[in-house]
C-alpha cells in the first residue's frame, strides 16, 4: 500500500540532506540559512526572504503576505535560451518543465539544480559563518554536444526595512525607494539618508551586460514573476529605481563550449556602517564594508572554503551527541534532523516561517525556555546568555510577560503577563542548563527585573520568587490559578469574549474573583518543584520548604484533580470541571496526564498507569495522540480561544507534537517501553509514509497535525518553529535513549522496546568529557549512574 503513495523526496544520511525531487511539493518545503545574525528561508524553488537579526525591523527581501503560490519571492535566477525559451533551475516562477531538478536541504545551506536540453544550472545557496550575506554559487554547464549561447538573469526585490510598514504604508514607501549603481553591484539603499546607517546590495564576481533596479521597467506593469518583461525580451534595461519598488537584477551573457561550465558567484550581503561615517565625499553611501565582503567571496576557491567551514560547524555542533541503533528512521531524527530543527527554532525562535510571518510576536518567555532543552548540549554558552536575557523580563513579584522583543530584549507590553505556567519554565530551563554544564555559578550572576538597572539579584533569587509566584497564586482546591491561560494558549477560562475583535490572550473580562485553576501547572510544579529541590540540595541550602509545596500540591492534586479514569484539566471560572467525564465535551486532556505522570503524581495508587491507559485509549490515534476528547463543536464562551477551532485543529483535539512527548516521558517513566516507542514513532516525521497528506516537510517536526476529528485527519500544519523539536530531542535522548544529564554525571536508563533494540551505541560529548557508550538493553529497566569525569570514556553498560 505505502509504496503507491507519492513520495517528493528522500533522505541522503551520508551527506545529512534531504533530497527532494519533484518541484510541486504539497506545500513549499523550506530551509533555513544562516546561524549567527543574518537568516534567510529558502523553499526547494529559492522562494523566501533573508533579514539581518530581526525579521521585522531588518528585513532585506521583500515577502507578500498571502502571496499565491504561497512562496512567491525570492532569489531567481532566469535562463533564457536563443530560442526565447526561458525557464529557472528550481522550476518557479516560470515553471518551463525541466528534464531534472533537484533540491538538496543541508545543514545550512540548499542547493537547487536544474537542466533542460543539455544544460545543467546548480546554485549553492548558504550563509558564511560570521558574514552578512547570503552566497549564491551558480554553476552552468554545458553537456550537450552544440555550443550554447544563453543571457542570465538574476533577480531579487527588496523590502524596505520594515518588514510591516512595507506592506501597509504605500502612500510613503513608493515615494522612498533608492538605489545606487557601482559596475555590477546593485545596492539597496532606502531611507539610508536619515536615520538608517544600513544598506544592502547584491553583487557578482564578472562583469555584467545590464542590470535592472526598478520592478516595473524589469518586470512589466502588468507581468509577474514568472514572465519578467525584461528577460522575455533577452534585454536589461539598466533601469534606476527612484521610488516605486526597487529591485536588483544582473544581466550576463554566456557562452559555453559543449562541456563547458562556468561558475559565478553573487553575493547578496548587508551593511551596518557607523553614523558618523556613513558617507563618501561624494554623498554616496561609504561601501567599504560592501567591498570588503565582495572581495571575501569573489573567487570559486574563497567561496569553497567558507563551505567547508560551514559544513564543519555543522560536524561539531552535530558531532555532540550520535546515535547507532539499527533503526535508521531513529538514528536520522537524533543525528541529524532534530538536532538541526533545535538549532533552528534557537535562531529563529517563533518569528518567521511559512507559518509565522516575521512581523508579528517576539520571544515567548515559555517558549524560549522549552528551547533551551533542544541547543544547550550544542551551544552551552549561548543558552546560558539566554536564561539571563529571559530572567531579566521578570516582574519583582515572579511574573513575567510572555514575550519579549529580541533586538531589545524588552518586555512586549502589548501582551503582557499574568499566563499562570510561565514562572515555572525559568527553574525548568535554568535546572537543564546546569545538568548539562555543571555551571552553578550562574545561579549567582546578577539579574534585573524588567530590564531595569540598579533592580539586579541573582538568577537563584529569580528562581525563588517564580516558584513562590505560583505557589501563592492558588484557588480554592490548592491548586494553581491559570490566569490568561497555562501552556495551552487557548484554554482561556478568565476571558468571556463575545467581540469577534478582542485578543483571547489578553482580554480578562473576569479576571475578579476567578476559581479556575488548571491541573497543567499543578503536574509541571510538581515536576520543577522536585528538579528545584534537587537544586537547592546541592548547592547546600535548606530545600524543606519546597519539598513541602510539593507534597501538598501532589495531595490537591490527588485529592482534587483525579477524575476516576484520569486526571482534570482544570476548573473553570466557576470553580466547574473542565476534562471530566461528566463535561459532554472535552472530557479528557493530554497536558494534564502528561505532567501529571512526569511527576508520578499518585503512581503508588496506580493513577499514572490508569491515566496513560486512558490516554491511549481515548486520546490516540493513527497519527498521534490527540490534545483532547471529544472536540469542542461549538464556541464555549467559559473556554475562550480552544473552543474557538473547528474540530480536529489546533489546541481543539489537534495533535499537538508538542505534548506527545509528555506522555511519552510519562510512559517511559512508568517503564512502558512499547507504549513509549509506538508514541513516538506515530509523531516522529522520520516515520511519515504519507507525504502528499503530511503536506509540510517531512524532515521536521511541525506544531500541528490535524486529528482524528478533522476534515483531514494527519495533515501537518506550523512546520518547523514549534517547541516540539525541543521536546522531542529531550525525549528521544534523555528517556527512550535514556542518556540523561544529571548535576554529576550521566544517568542511563532507556526505555526501548528489547526485541527491537538489544544493544545500541550511543557518542555524547558531556561538558569536556567524551562518552563512548555501548548500551545492552534487556528492557528490565533498572539505570546506571556515571559519574563526570573528564576526558574519554568508552563504556558498556548493561542493563
Ligand atoms: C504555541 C505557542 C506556545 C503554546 C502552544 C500551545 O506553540 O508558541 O507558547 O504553549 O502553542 O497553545
Ligand atoms: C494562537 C494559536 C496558539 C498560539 C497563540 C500564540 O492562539 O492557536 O497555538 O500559541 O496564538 O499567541
Amino acid at each position: 500500500m505505502n509504496n503507491l503513495k507519492k513520495l517528493y523526496g528522500h533522505f541522503d544520511d551520508a551527506a545529512r540532506e534531504y533530497v527532494i525531487t519533484d518541484p510541486a511539493t504539497p506545500w513549499p518545503w523550506i530551509n533555513y540559512l544562516g546561524c549567527e545574525d543574518f537568516f534567510s528561508l529558502i523553499s526547494n524553488t529559492a522562494g523566501g526572504y533573508c533579514f539581518c537579526r530581526d525579521a521585522k525591523f531588518r528585513r532585506i527581501l521583500r515577502y507578500r503576505y498571502n502571496g499565491v503560490p504561497m512562496d512567491d519571492g525570492g532569489r531567481y535566477f532566469y535562463i533564457r535560451e536563443a530560442d526565447g525559451s526561458v525557464w529557472n533551475p528550481g522550476w518557479k516562477p516560470c515553471k518551463t518543465p525541466l528534464d531534472a531538478y533537484e533540491c538538496r536541504h543541508g545543514m545550512g545551506y540548499t542547493r537547487i539544480s536544474g537542466e533542460r536540453r543539455g544544460l545543467r544550472a546548480e546554485v549553492l545557496f548558504f550563509v558564511p559563518p560570521g558574514r552578512r550575506c547570503e552566497i549564491h554559487k551558480l554553476t552552468l554547464s554545458n553537456r550537450g554536444d552544440a555550443p550554447r549561447d544563453f543571457k542570465l538573469f538574476s533577480f531579487v526585490e527588496w523590502c524596505l526595512w520594515n518588514a510591516a510598514t512595507d506592506m501597509e504604508n504605500f502612500q510613503r514607501n513608493l515615494s522612498t525607494g533608492e538605489v545606487e549603481i557601482e559596475g555590477g553591484t546593485l545596492y539597496h539603499k532606502t531611507e539610508y539618508r536619515e536615520r538608517r546607517n544600513h544598506y544592502a546590495f547584491y553583487g557578482v564576481n564578472a562583469p555584467i551586460d545590464g542590470f535592472d533596479t526598478d520592478r516595473e521597467a524589469f518586470i512589466g506593469a502588468y507581468n509577474g514573476f514568472d514572465a519578467p518583461q525584461n528577460v522575455l525580451a533577452g534585454q536589461a534595461t539598466d533601469s534606476v529605481a527612484h521610488g516605486w519598488s526597487p529591485v536588483a537584477s544582473h544581466c550576463i551573457s554566456v557562452h559555453l563550449e559543449p562541456g563547458q561550465s562556468r561558475t559565478l558567484v553573487f553575493v547578496l550581503g548587508y551593511v551596518e556602517n557607523d553614523p558618523e561615517h556613513k558617507f563618501a565625499p561624494d554623498g554616496s553611501i561609504d561601501k567599504t564594508q560592501a567591498h570588503a565582503l565582495l572581495e571575501a567571496f569573489d573567487s570559486e576557491e574563497k567561496v569553497d572554503a567558507a563551505f567547508a567551514a560551514l559544513k564543519q560547524c555543522w560536524d561539531d555542533l552535530l558531532g555532540r551527541f550520535q546515535v547507532e541503533s539499527g533503526c535508521p528512521e531513529l538514528d536520522r531524527m537524533v543525528d541529524i534532523w532534530n538536532q538541526y530543527q533545535c538549532m533552528v527554532t534557537f535562531n529563529m525562535s517563533r518569528s518567521a516561517s511559512f507559518f509565522e510571518s516575521g512581523i508579528g510576536r517576539g520571544m515567548g518567555f515559555r517558549d524560549s525556555n522549552q528551547d533551551l532543552l533542544g541547543f544547550v548540549h550544542q551551544i552551552p554558552e549561548r543558552a546560558r546568555q539566554r536564561i539571563l536575557d529571559i530572567a531579566a523580563t521578570q516582574f519583582p513579584d515572579g511574573g513575567c510577560y510572555h514575550q519579549y522583543q529580541p533586538l531589545t530584549k524588552r518586555g512586549n507590553n502589548g501582551i503582557g503577563g499574568g499566563f499562570g505556567d510561565d514562572p515555572l519554565w525559568l527553574i525548568f530551563g535554568t535546572a537543564a542548563y546546569i545538568k548539562e554544564t555543571g555551571d552553578f555559578g550562574i545561579l549567582d550572576e546578577p539579574v534585573p527585573f524588567d530590564n531595569v538597572p540598579g533592580s539586579e539579584v541573582s538568577l537563584l533569587e529569580h528562581l525563588r520568587i517564580s516558584f513562590a509566584h505560583v505557589q501563592e497564586r492558588r484557588g480554592p482546591h490548592g491548586l494553581p490559578l491559570i490566569g490568561r491561560a497555562d501552556w495551552n494558549d487557548c484554554l482561556n477560562l478568565n476571558c468571556f469574549s463575545d467581540n469577534p475583535d478582542d485578543s483571547f490572550q489578553t482580554t480578562e473580562n473576569k479576571n475578579g474573583g476567578s476559581k479556575a485553576e488548571s491541573l497543567m501547572i499543578a503536574g509541571l510544579f510538581v515536576y520543577v518543584g522536585k528538579e528545584y529541590a534537587a537544586l537547592l540540595d546541592r548547592i547546600g541550602q535548606d530545600a524543606a520548604a519546597v519539598r513541602q509545596a510539593v507534597s501538598d500540591m501532589e495531595c490537591a492534586i490527588r485529592e482534587h484533580g483525579w477524575d476516576g479514569e484520569w486526571f482534570l484539566r482544570a476548573y473553570d471560572y466557576y470553580g466547574g470541571k473542565v476534562g471530566s467525564h461528566e463535561n459532554a465535551e472535552g472530557q479528557i486532556f493530554i497536558e494534564s496526564q502528561g505532567w501529571c505522570t512526569m511527576a508520578r503524581v499518585g503512581a503508588e495508587q496506580g493513577l499514572c498507569d490508569k491515566a496513560l491507559d486512558s490516554a491511549k485509549r481515548l486520546l490516540d490515534s493513527e497519527h498521534g495522540l490527540v490534545l483532547n476528547q471529544p472536540a469542542y463543536s461549538r464556541y464555549y464562551i467559559e473556554y475562550g480561544e480552544i473552543s474557538s477551532y473547528p474540530e480536529g485543529y489546533k489546541e481543539n483535539a489537534g495533535i499537538f507534537c508538542h505534548n506527545n512527548p509528555w506522555v511519552i516521558i510519562g510512559e517511559a517513566l512508568a517503564g512502558r517501553a512499547d507504549d513509549a516507542w509506538a508514541h513516538y514513532c506515530k509523531i516522529s516525521p522520520a516515520f511519515i509514509q504519507d507525504q502528499e497528506l503530511h503536506k509540510v516537510e517531512p524532515y521536521v517536526y511541525c506544531q500541528m497535525v490535524a486529528g482524528k476529528d478533522a476534515f483531514r485527519p494527519g495533515e501537518g500544519k506550523n512546520s518547523w518553529l514549534t517547541g516540539t523539536a525541543a521536546w522531542n530531542w529531550h525525549t528521544v535522548t534523555e528517556f527512550l535513549l535514556g542518556v540523561r544529564p544529571e548535576y554529576d554525571g550521566l544517568r542511563i536508563e532507556p526505555c526501548l522496546p528489547a526485541d527491537r533494540f538489544p544493544e545500541y551505541r550511543v557518542h555524547r560529548r558531556f561538558r569536556d568529557a567524551e562518552y563512548d557508550l555501548t548500551i545492552r538493553n534487556s528492557g528490565r529497566g533498572g539505570s546506571r549512574f556515571i559519574p563526570y569525569a573528564p576526558g574519554r570514556h568508552v563504556l558498556t553498560v548493561e542493563l
